[in-house]
This record gives C-alpha cells, sequence and structure tokens, in this order.
C-alpha cells in the first residue's frame, strides 16, 4: 500500500494495523515522479490534497490498484471518472472535518472584521502603539451584521450554526434550496441576492467545473461594498485576479483565505493588503479532526481490500 504523506500517530497506527507493507509517508509532499514511483504496484493509496492522482498517476500505479482513498473531503484533485474507468474506488472523508472546518471559517470571519492579524502585527513590531477610538476599528459582526453563506453542504451549515450563535442575519445560496425559503434561522436566496445583501460572505462549495471562478469579477461587484469575503473551500472557487481588483480598488474591504489557486503558492499580490488575513490550508487541523479524517481513510481501504463497500465513497 502507498501512503503519500505521513499520517497523525493514531492514524498510522491503524495503517499498521492493517499488517500490509506499506511505501511512501513522508512529512514532505512527494514530486510527480515520486508519486507515481510509489504507486507503483500499489492495491491501495492514501493520498491528500497535496498529490495530484489523475490518469497518468493511476497508470503508474498499474491493474493492482483498488482504491485511492484520500485524507480529505475535496477531491478535485482525483480524477474520478479515469479511476472508475480503471475499476478503482475513489473514497473521502466528509463529514469528520465540518466542526473544525466550520469554525476555522468563522475564525477567518471575526479575524478580519476585528483586524486581529492587524493588531497582531502591530504589536509583534514593537512600534509604539496607544489605545485610540479610531484604532483598528472594525465590522461590529454580532451587531447586526449579515453573514451570506455560498453552498450550503454539512459545512455551510456548520458556519450558519455558529454565526446564529453570534446574533447574525444569516442568508444561504444553494442549488438545493428554494430562494425565498427559511430553515433554522438562516434565509436562502439566489447567489445574487445573497451576495448583494451581506457584510460578510464566505465560500463553502466543492470546487468543480461550475463552481471554478463562482465568484468572479461580477459576482464581487454584486457584493456590498466595504464587504469582506472568506474563503475556507478551494483557491480556484474565487478568481483571484478579480479579487486583488476588488481589494486594490476599495470595493472590498477585506478577504481571509484559506485556500489559493496556486497552492502553496501565494499571489504576491494578495499580501499588499493590510485587511487579508491568510492561512496556510489548515482549516481541518484540528487534533481530532485529523485522527478522524486519518481513521476514515484507512477503514475505507480496509473495507474495499476486504471485499467490503467502503464508506465514503466519493459521490459520482
Ligand atoms: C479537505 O478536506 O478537502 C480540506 O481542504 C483539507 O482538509
Amino acid at each position: 500500500m502507498y501512503l503519500a504523506r505521513a499520517l497523525t500517530d493514531r492514524a498510522a497506527a491503524a495503517v499498521a494495523d492493517l499488517g500490509r507493507p506499506v511505501v511512501g509517508g513522508s512529512d514532505a509532499p512527494p514530486d510527480r515522479d515520486a508519486l507515481h514511483a510509489g504507486l507503483a504496484g500499489a492495491a491501495a493509496a492514501v493520498v491528500t490534497v497535496t498529490e495530484r492522482v489523475d490518469a497518468a498517476a493511476l497508470d503508474a500505479a498499474g491493474p493492482a490498484l483498488r482504491v485511492v482513498a484520500t485524507v480529505s473531503v475535496g477531491f478535485d484533485h482525483i480524477d474520478v471518472a479515469a479511476a472508475a474507468e480503471r475499476g478503482v474506488v475513489v473514497t473521502n472523508t466528509p463529514g469528520v472535518l465540518d466542526r473544525a472546518t466550520a469554525d476555522h471559517a468563522f475564525a477567518l470571519v471575526l479575524a478580519v472584521c476585528r483586524r486581529v492579524a492587524e493588531g497582531d502585527r502591530l504589536v509583534r513590531s514593537g512600534q509604539p502603539w496607544v489605545w485610540g477610538p479610531r484604532m483598528l476599528v472594525g465590522l461590529d459582526v454580532s451587531a447586526g451584521a449579515t453573514l451570506g453563506i455560498v453552498g450550503y453542504g454539512r459545512i455551510g451549515q456548520a458556519v450558519a450554526r455558529r454565526a446564529r450563535a453570534f446574533d447574525m442575519t444569516v442568508l444561504a445560496a444553494s442549488p438545493s434550496r428554494r430562494p425565498g425559503t427559511e430553515q433554522d434561522g438562516v434565509t436562502f436566496g439566489t447567489l445574487e441576492q445573497v451576495l448583494a445583501d451581506s457584510d460578510v460572505v464566505s465560500v463553502h462549495t466543492p470546487l468543480t467545473p461550475t463552481t471554478r471562478h463562482l465568484i468572479d469579477a461580477a459576482a464581487l461587484a454584486t457584493m456590498r461594498p466595504g464587504g469582506y469575503l472568506v474563503n475556507t473551500a478551494r483557491g480556484g472557487v474565487v478568481d483571484e485576479d478579480a479579487l486583488v481588483d476588488a481589494l486594490r480598488s476599495g470595493r472590498l474591504r477585506g478577504a481571509a483565505l484559506d485556500v489559493f489557486v496556486g497552492e502553496p503558492r501565494v499571489d504576491p499580490r494578495l499580501l499588499e493588503f493590510d485587511q487579508v488575513v491568510l492561512t496556510p490550508h489548515t482549516a481541518s487541523a484540528g487534533e481530532a479532526t485529523r485522527d478522524a479524517m486519518g481513521l476514515l481513510a484507512v477503514r475505507n481501504v480496509a473495507d474495499v481490500l476486504a471485499g467490503r463497500a467502503a464508506p465514503t465513497p466519493v459521490p459520482g
């Protein structure tokens, strides 16, 4: 079996319990050649968002490969159709990271609106500072602000619960919800309505051909002037050029991003703005969450190799 990256101790113990020879498992992501070499002859592969499992990688693995289990809920890094053509099951880790990801998304909402990173940089800089009525003033999240959620799956819903607990008005846009309806204090609207009526927009859609650049120049122009954008989904859902333009023009006041188009490279233009908070794709990085993700991936492998149905195959 091929393990692309080192997992947490508990997940690594579960891998060892499978009793199969394991190759790989380094801390750093394998490059393309190392990935292909590691996959060669494997019956199972545990991968992460840093590995591109395309048709060439599947061919490099060869006919023994039965399952590719990604330690992530997103699976845009895997060519699912090419895997299906080769009879390879692809699994992901839905459900176990909703809370951690929603916590992080909401932490970013608070951080960007209340200028937490700017304050931290100021204090660390050693520059003299003194309390002032106009110093680092930001948006009052819990005093009438509206959060717009784009994508109302498990993570979007968990973010909505956090926002409601902070007394925010919550709007959401989702293909599966009828605009004008309401549930659990969340009002559903079209994407345009949600963008136009929210102070902060938080993105929670998977990256698919339909959602690539869903938040483009037109969408950003629809947002409230002085609004904020938070993205913990996938970099490609947002057109980064358009986002930079919206920040440069002042149309948007700030953004908080955990994911980037060219990850791990971050477009240097995003570093220009004080009111942009950046985290390195760590939204799911809770201790128990990362254990649960690894354990679920290993369970998927174990079940497929034992001839059982995978507990969490990717939706196809
Ligand atoms: C996922 O699960 O898709 C995240 O992006 C990585 O935790």
